[in-house]
């Protein structure tokens, strides 16, 4: 099983500025609660404990209020600065020591999922023991992604970023699980016209290795990417929704926490004292009665 993981949650966000000027994107609100709670639940749905949160240089502090080292919440937190958004691959090189000689799975800071089902997918993604795993999606616009085709066996026969030219409407989302040599893999990389180094050319190195699958997040699964000022509202409009209906809330990552047994009443008490008077405070007060 994938034991480490990385949330790339760096990036200058220039698409949502001045929103972003002085706070980093995935500390900006998705409807109750900031955005870099739900890729973090999607990493504690897949049992991954020992967590890497890679920000912006001079970003720290921001998130060491909110997420000070994850130990009420059952997890090691380490966090590392990126001087200048290199690319994504790049947080393979900066987390080339917290990797070690493990596997790895990379979300991006700024990616939602949300499905049933999903948590079942995941742990059968992190079990991953050789090779890279990337999970697709069906969307309407996929010259804005990085893109599968894939032929009749669901097997990966081309994979571009942002192709101008229709390849497929499956997009890559940006959960990724990859093993030890994706390190290698990413030091090698050249940039890119744009100057950065590309997951994709990561990804083709796996595929030309013959060592790249993929899994599917199906129609009753969401994938959304919160990039722009309008997908964060669309996705606060589709949490407010589904959290209101059932009561329950979408990424309480104490709740996680707790359900996977990590953490108990003591570290639930603690956090409902750190939140404050809140509605996610009397979610958590509802959870422990
Ligand atoms: O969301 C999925 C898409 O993410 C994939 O389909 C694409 O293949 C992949 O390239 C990526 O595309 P984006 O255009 O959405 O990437 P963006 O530059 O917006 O970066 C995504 C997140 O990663 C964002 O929260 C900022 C952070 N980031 C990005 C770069 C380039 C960093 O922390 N450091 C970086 O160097």
């Amino acid at each position: 099983m994938i034991k480490k993981g990385i949330i790339l949650a760096g990036g200058i966000g220039t698409r949502m500025s001045p929103l972003t000027k002085a706070v980093n994107k995935q500390l900006l609100p998705i409807y109750d609660k900031p955005l870099i709670f739900y890729p973090l639940s999607i990493l504690m749905l897949a049992k991954i404990k020992d967590i890497l949160i890679i920000v912006n240089k001079g970003q720290l502090g921001q998130y060491k209020k909110l997420l000070p080292n994850g130990k009420n919440l059952g997890l090691k937190i380490t966090y590392l600065e990126q001087d200048k958004p290199r690319g994504l691959p790049d947080a393979f090189v900066i987390g080339k020591k917290f990797i070690g000689k493990d596997n790895v799975a990379m979300i991006l800071g700024d990616n939602f999922f949300y499905g049933q089902n999903f948590t079942q997918k995941l742990l059968k993604c992190a079990k991953l023991s050789s090779g890279a795993k990337v999970l697709l999606h069906n969307v309407q616009r996929p010259e804005l992604y990085g893109v599968a085709k894939i032929d009749k066996k669901n097997k990966i026969i081309k994979i571009v970023e942002k192709p101008k030219k229709f390849v497929s409407n499956y997009a890559v989302t940006g959960l990724y699980f990859f093993d030890n040599e994706v390190i290698d893999y990413a030091k090698k990389l050249k940039p890119s016209k744009r100057g950065e180094v590309e997951i994709i050319d990561l990804l083709n190195n796996y595929k030309r290795g013959n060592r790249l699958s993929a899994d599917f997040i199906g129609r009753g699964g969401a994938w959304l990417d919160t990039g722009s000022i309008e997908d964060f509202y669309k996705t606060t409009a589709f949490v407010q929704a589904i959290e209101d209906r059932q009561g329950l809330k979408i990424a309480c990552i104490e709740e996680i926490a707790y359900l996977n047994k990590w953490i108990g009443l003591k570290e639930i008490k603690k956090s409902i004292k750190f939140y404050g008077n809140c509605n996610y405070s009397n979610y958590l007060k509802k959870l422990i009665n």
